[in-house]
């Protein structure tokens, strides 16, 4: 089969990684795109160094703009690039514009499309993730799902012909790359101790574009009194630096420090030694649960529902007390099912692609 995969964005490249290797080694033909979401070295190209990606066929150099200038702008060239290369499915993953794009261009050329990290449900269709996730389940014609949760959520909303709960891709990765992280001698590099600080990550939009919600999120990080190593997403840095009052809130907490991006393996690696994950991304909610690390979600709600009926998640929002209070109290609860698979979920993707 000749399939035409479309990334985009940080954590596809993490997911893309496992697929891309079983569908090769199935004896697929994958054209790999990337729409250009992220561009910046450290966002992308490191991460295809370290997993081992393929070299991409197509960039497209879309880069990211506002929504729907970055989706409509992908949706063009995708268009073209679909009617020209003629792939027999177009694979996607998770919930980024990218995703959308890739689907939505395939799906007008009555393309099949598969969605890998489908049924995800935040139920807040404020989240920009909300709304690609909900319409590329939609016309997706083969739906992965991670968990069985993620299946019933596309049940309720009438979605039955082509799931197939397979386990988490992101799982696959970590498995594989989990025992090359170093967590001693990057904790070294970075000046912390093994389970001697937080690690923090911030780049939803509801919390880097509300000032306020910046704010807070710095005050709690302050008050914990332990060292906080953040790695500081693009966009939030951007928010940080255009801001001076923020700047100095963060200036004046000086056990919060403020790192560059860090690429897949020197994550794994902080987020292995880390005290708790302080978060707002997805996936790493995830990473930490299989590395059995406590984590603080800097959300009200969350699509990976059983982090928090384990108990290795708590949703705190952007309320100081709460996320001083929950980061403090984080424990390591003596049960963690496998809730996200085995680590084997690419190759059911390729085995199910494959007929
Ligand atoms: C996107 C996804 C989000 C995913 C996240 C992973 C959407 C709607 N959101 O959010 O689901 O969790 O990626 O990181 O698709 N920027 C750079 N360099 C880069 C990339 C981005 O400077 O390499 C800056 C730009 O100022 C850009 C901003 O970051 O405007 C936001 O990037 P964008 O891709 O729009 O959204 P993310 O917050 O990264």
């Amino acid at each position: 089969m000749r399939i035409a995969s479309v990334v985009g964005a940080r954590p596809q490249f993490v997911k893309a990684a496992p697929v891309s290797r079983a569908l090769r080694a199935a004896g697929n033909e994958e054209i790999l795109v990337h729409s250009g979401q992220h561009y910046d070295r450290g966002m992308s190209d490191v991460f295809f160094d370290q997993l081992g990606v393929p070299e991409p066929d197509y960039n497209l150099g879309v880069g990211s703009s506002s929504h729907g200038r970055m989706t409509g702008a992908m949706l063009g060239v995708l268009e073209e690039l679909f009617i020209e290369v003629a792939p027999d499915l177009v694979l996607v993953y998770g919930d980024t514009n990218t995703t959308l794009a890739a689907g939505l261009a395939a799906a007008k050329l009555v393309i099949p499309v598969a969605h890998v990290e489908a049924g995800l449900r935040s139920f807040e269709r404020s989240m920009p993730e909300e709304v690609n996730r909900v319409l590329v389940d939609h016309l997706s014609d083969l739906l992965f799902c991670p968990t069985g949760v993620a299946a019933a959520n596309l049940a309720t909303e009438g979605v039955t012909a082509g799931v197939h709960v397979v386990g988490d891709v992101m799982i696959d990765t970590l498995r594989v790359f989990a025992e090359r992280a170093e967590t001693e001698a990057v904790t070294a590099t970075c000046g912390v101790e093994p389970d001697g600080y937080y690690l923090a990550t911030v780049h939803r939009a509801s919390n880097t574009d509300e000032p306020v919600a910046l704010a807070r999120i710095i005050d709690a990080f302050a008050a914990l009194g332990s060292p906080v190593l953040w790695a500081v997403h693009p966009r939030t840095r951007s928010r940080l630096t255009a801001d001076a009052a923020l700047s100095r809130r963060l200036e004046v907490a000086t056990l919060v420090r403020a790192i560059d991006p860090q690429p897949y393996l020197e994550t794994v690696a902080l987020l292995g030694g880390a005290r708790a994950l302080l978060t707002d991304s997805g996936g790493m909610q995830k990473e930490a649960y299989f590395l059995g690390v406590p984590c603080v979600t800097l959300r009200n709600e969350t699509e990976w529902v059983e982090t928090v009926e384990t108990g290795w998640n708590t949703l705190v929002g952007t309320d100081p007390g709460r996320i001083v209070a929950a980061a403090r109290e984080a424990r390591r609860p003596a049960e963690r099912p496998p809730v996200y698979g085995d680590g084997h979920a690419a190759e059911r993707i390729a085995r199910i692609i494959g007929g």
